[in-house]
């Protein structure tokens, strides 16, 4: 359990009166501010902090500055019951916090392929001079192995003088669109700490979430463990599913050449539990803030420690992955009849509609998103391309503003040579290819995640083709 001298006891849902930890999570971005809420939810006193005053002020008005499905309404919920505050002041959360989690970004760097830890030293660094109490520092995001080791020296360094202050581990496992759910029913928390005093107040900081399981009947398997083996579990299960992606979209690859449907492989492999059906889709390929960056940091961080060979692999996952975008520009000039010379696929005077830009959906994230820079190469082939997304529209003209953005899906497609569904939105899914019909100039569908019915196209008179699913009328 948490040290004694602990200097607050938060009402709690769970079990009201329990002593808890006061948190504070540093960084209100999709990480940060979703887990922040919701620790609020399950009893704590939480304070978001973020250098980014926009997000602090949205938060702080019950708004959310980016789209995170429930997170709104639990956001509203604690801060009307007073258990969740946001901050821009540096002082006011090393007053505040007991435990301090550490959810700022880890991007790529710019010169180079390993993660960029500058803002997560600014955060330390800020943080710690002003620490007047004993106070324990969690990572949470996404790091290189060796971070929390290196962690614990700049605590070192900028502590003030007597004050205890340690660093303690505990990797994250969100998915976009489901990070409500994945905070307050993970389905496995991570701790790592030095010191006993540590342990438990980590320990404390995590306990409102085996309450909740232990309420609703459920377990949430726990892994106590080193620093090091903390920091590559995140790592390591990213590069496991993006590995995954890559082996089903080469097998797709594989499909497109001897006439074999990929979706009907994946379905038969995964009835085999050791393979299981998840994170089998073939299709235009993974995207998003987190796969990519982090396939190609720990392929980096590999070579840094010597394990460049044994990390070879990464490096062909991830050109699988970027391969599957120049196939689908390809395969949109075989449907329209175009070359594909070795300058690229011809594609001037082509009206491209392009359905879906965020990376997946549920979502308005575009980064690193296949969809979008799908519909970047097409233009760059000479395609007219008009693109049209349920919620990532805003985002997407921002980064991507030679493309045209239609207003509705209807104007989208009217006129369209081809259409290509990119991101498989329900809305997609639900198409109806007749009265599609009506309104393209070209029966023409590529299906870039493998998300509809081939069967229900090509009886509506269009040419259909998927990822690895060699279908056509
Ligand atoms: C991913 C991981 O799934 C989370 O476990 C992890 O915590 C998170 O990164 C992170 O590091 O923070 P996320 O980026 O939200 O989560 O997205 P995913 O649902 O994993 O999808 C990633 C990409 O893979 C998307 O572009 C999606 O379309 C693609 N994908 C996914 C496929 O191409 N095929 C599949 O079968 C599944």
């Amino acid at each position: 359990m948490c040290s004694a001298n602990l200097p607050h006891e938060a009402e709690s849902i769970i079990t009201s009166g329990a002593v808890r930890p006061r948190l504070t999570f540093l960084g209100v971005g999709p990480l940060g501010g979703t887990y922040a809420a919701c620790y609020a939810e399950l009893g704590y006193e939480v304070l978001g902090y973020d250098v980014d005053e926009g997000r602090v002020e949205k938060f702080s008005a019950g708004e959310l500055p980016f789209h995170e499905r429930g997170l709104g309404e639990l956001v509203r919920k604690n801060l009307d019951n007073g258990r969740l505050r946001f901050t821009t002041d540096i002082d006011d959360v090393a007053e505040f916090g007991d435990v301090h989690f550490v959810c700022v970004g880890t991007p790529s760097r710019r010169d180079s392929d390993s993660a960029d830890l500058s803002y997560m030293e600014a955060c330390v660094t800020s943080l710690v001079p002003k620490l007047k109490r004993e106070a324990l520092i969690v990572g949470k995001s996404t790091v290189p192995v060796g971070t929390a080791a290196w962690v614990q020296q700049l605590i070192d360094k900028h502590a003030p003088g007597d004050v205890r202050i340690e660093v303690a581990w505990s990797p994250e496992f969100l998915q976009e669109a489901n990070a409500v759910q994945d905070v307050l029913r993970p389905n496995r928390v991570v701790l790592a700490a030095q010191t006993e005093w540590a342990q438990d107040l980590l320990e404390a900081a995590h306990k409102g979430v085996f309450e909740l399981a232990a309420q609703e009947d459920r377990e949430v398997p726990l892994v106590v463990t080193d620093f090091a083996t903390a920091e590559l579990v995140k790592v390591a299960s990213n590069a496991f599913l993006s590995t995954k992606i890559s082996f089903i979209n080469a097998m797709a690859d594989l499909c497109d050449r001897t006439g074999g449907d990929v979706t009907a492989l994946a379905r038969a492999m995964g009835f085999d539990e050791r393979i299981g059906h998840k994170f089998l889709r073939a299709g235009i390929g993974f995207g998003g803030g987190c796969l990519p960056k982090d396939l190609r940091a720990l392929a980096a961080r590999g070579r840094e420690l010597g394990a460049g060979e044994s990390m070879r692999f990464l490096s062909e996952i991830e050109d699988i992955n970027i391969g599957r975008r120049t196939r689908a520009v390809r395969l949109a000039a075989e449907m329209a009849d175009r070359s594909n010379g070795p300058a690229g696929p011809e594609l001037g005077g082509l009206n491209i509609t392009v359905l879906g830009a965020t990376f997946k959906p549920d979502t308005d994230d575009i980064r690193d998103s296949p969809a979008l820079d799908v519909a970047r190469r097409m233009s760059a082939g000479g395609a007219t391309v008009t693109v049209y997304d349920p919620m990532g529209m805003e985002n997407a003209r921002v980064a991507q503003p030679q493309l045209k953005y239609a207003q509705d899906l209807r104007s989208a497609v009217t006129g369209a040579d081809l259409v290509c569904v990119l991101t498989p939105w329900e809305e997609f899914r639900h198409l109806e290819p007749a009265a599609l019909g009506d309104l393209v100039a070209h029966r023409r569908i590529l299906d870039g995640m493998n998300s509809l019915d081939p069967q229900l196209w090509v009886n509506a008179g269009w040419q259909y083709r998927g990822m690895g699913r060699n279908a056509s009328a």
